[in-house]
């Protein structure tokens, strides 16, 4: 494309000039012109947008400083913000009400705030006086956090500009307001204007910008899913109501690995880092019982270890139960119907409830295997060996195939004091010491054959 000459436009009329001068001839207003993007209206086109301005990408400068980061001294936090907090980024935390949200933030904020980040602490839920107690019964009321209770975006955007901070939480996006959208608090044009008003700040302004959100059953108030493609970080709270234990997940994240976590235990003084979380997940488990297997799992950049608990009982039903919490019902199902045909061992007749020990939920198909383990061994009411790990994805034809990180996963099951495994053909156990790998046959003492391509 031929480079055309600059252009000048003077913002008082509006007139186009192609040379700058002190006075626009036009309407002789002084000091009014200034340069615009050289173009140009394609002729026809008629869109009247403003061209953007093209970078090639050869030509871009590799040796540009990596986004500025700061970190609150929370590992678990740290690590699935990827490595801190962004500056100008825009961070969704979604969760259920009551999980934990506002004692994380309100912990993350003092954290932040001790750093020296300048942090304000929106809350649209409760009064000041509220949050400051909170504050106090987490030790964090000498904390330099800002605190406001708004809800006007409007009020809140103008306190932004005035304070500038280097982080602001807003607790919650659905208790927010914008006087530009007629719709009720809650709606989801409300929600989206919202956010997008305070992701805009936060691009604009260099600030990072921390959005929590309910996760909300009924469609009166949107939820979080609706703003998660304008901002640069979704991470969800989740955890049982009746475990203390909290999983802080990446789901989304510009900035860093998603699916990372970050391991929490609700006490009494708020929300305590859990550094280990495979010894905490498989502390409740006694003695080797049937139907429970142990899962080496990887979460995000770390290996974590999880019971995989089965039961499995004679049905009254027609059709029979399948109950399962912690893990993809879809996938269970296949995995069922894998072992039926595949392996003929049915099912039918039979409830089967499988869960996960400790309220955590595991996505990986290479808990495949150990589903299935806990499955034979509650049907054959036989308990696997206690220091047995597992880990491998099951395929449709009934074979098993490898899945990555398996040193890391073998690693961090020795050293929790497992010593041998199960695990995909070829899976070595190089550098770990005191593991042996056994065979997949070594698995089936109980129920014959099993995956035969195994
Ligand atoms: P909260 O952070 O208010 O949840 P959310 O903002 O996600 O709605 O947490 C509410 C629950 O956490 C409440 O049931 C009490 C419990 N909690 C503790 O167990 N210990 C604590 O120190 C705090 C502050 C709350
Ligand atoms: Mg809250």
């Amino acid at each position: 494309m031929a480079k055309s000459a600059p252009s000048f436009r003077c913002a008082e009329c509006g007139a186009t000039h192609a040379k700058w001068s002190g006075r626009c001839e036009a309407c002789g207003a002084w000091n009014s012109l200034v340069e615009e993007s050289p173009l140009s209206k394609t002729p026809g086109s008629g869109l009247g947008g403003a061209k953007g301005k093209l970078i090639q990408l050869s030509a871009l400068d590799t040796k540009e400083a990596p986004p500025k980061r700061a970190l609150a001294g929370m590992p678990e936090l740290d690590r699935v913000l990827g490595g801190g907090l962004v500056a100008a980024s825009a961070i969704l935390v979604g969760g259920d009400p009551g999980i934990g949200k506002s004692t994380l933030l309100l912990q993350a904020a003092a954290a932040f705030a001790r750093t020296g980040l300048k942090t304000l602490y929106i809350s649209g839920e409760e009064a000041a006086s509220q949050v400051r107690m909170r504050a106090a019964r987490l030790g964090l009321a000498d904390a330099p956090v800002g605190l406001g209770a708004e809800t006007s975006l409007r009020d809140i955007l103008t306190t932004l500009e005035a304070e500038r901070p280097d982080l602001v939480v807003i607790d919650s996006i659905q208790t927010m307001w914008s006087d530009r959208v007629e719709s009720a608090p809650g709606s989801v044009s409300q929600l989206r204007a919202a956010a997008h008003e305070l992701v805009s700040f936060a691009k604009r302004r260099g600030t990072a910008v921390i959005l929590v959100g309910h996760v909300t059953k009924e469609g009166q108030i949107a939820g979080p899913r609706v703003i998660e493609h304008m901002v640069d970080t979704v991470l969800y709270f989740e955890g049982e109501r009746g475990h203390q234990f909290r999983i802080l997940r990446a789901v989304k994240n510009r900035f860093g690995p998603a699916s990372e976590i970050g391991v929490f235990e609700m006490t009494g003084a708020g929300l305590a880092e859990v550094a280990n979380p495979s010894a905490l997940f498989l502390s409740e488990r006694g003695q080797a019982a049937p139907g429970s297997a142990v899962f080496a799992g990887i979460e995000g950049t770390r290996p974590v270890l999880t019971e995989i608990q089965a039961l499995v009982a004679p049905s009254s039903l027609a059709s029979p139960r399948r109950t399962v919490v912690g893990l993809d019902s879809g996938r269970i199902s296949t995995i069922l119907a894998v072992l039926e045909s595949r392996c003929g061992i049915p099912f039918t007749g039979l409830d089967v409830f499988l869960n996960v020990a400790g309220g955590m939920k595991v996505i990986e198909p290479a808990a495949d295997l150990a589903a299935a383990a806990a499955l034979l061994s509650a049907r054959e009411d036989t308990a696997l060996p206690a220091d047995m790990v597992i880990f491998g994805e099951i395929s449709l034809s009934g074979a098993l195939r490898p899945v990555g990180q398996a040193e890391n996963r073998l690693k961090e099951a020795a050293k929790l004091g497992f010593s041998q495994a199960i695990a995909p053909t070829g899976t070595k156990a190089d550098g770990t010491t005191g593991m042996s790998m056994r065979k997949l046959g070594d698995l089936v003492t109980f129920t014959g054959e099993m995956f035969g391509a195994g």
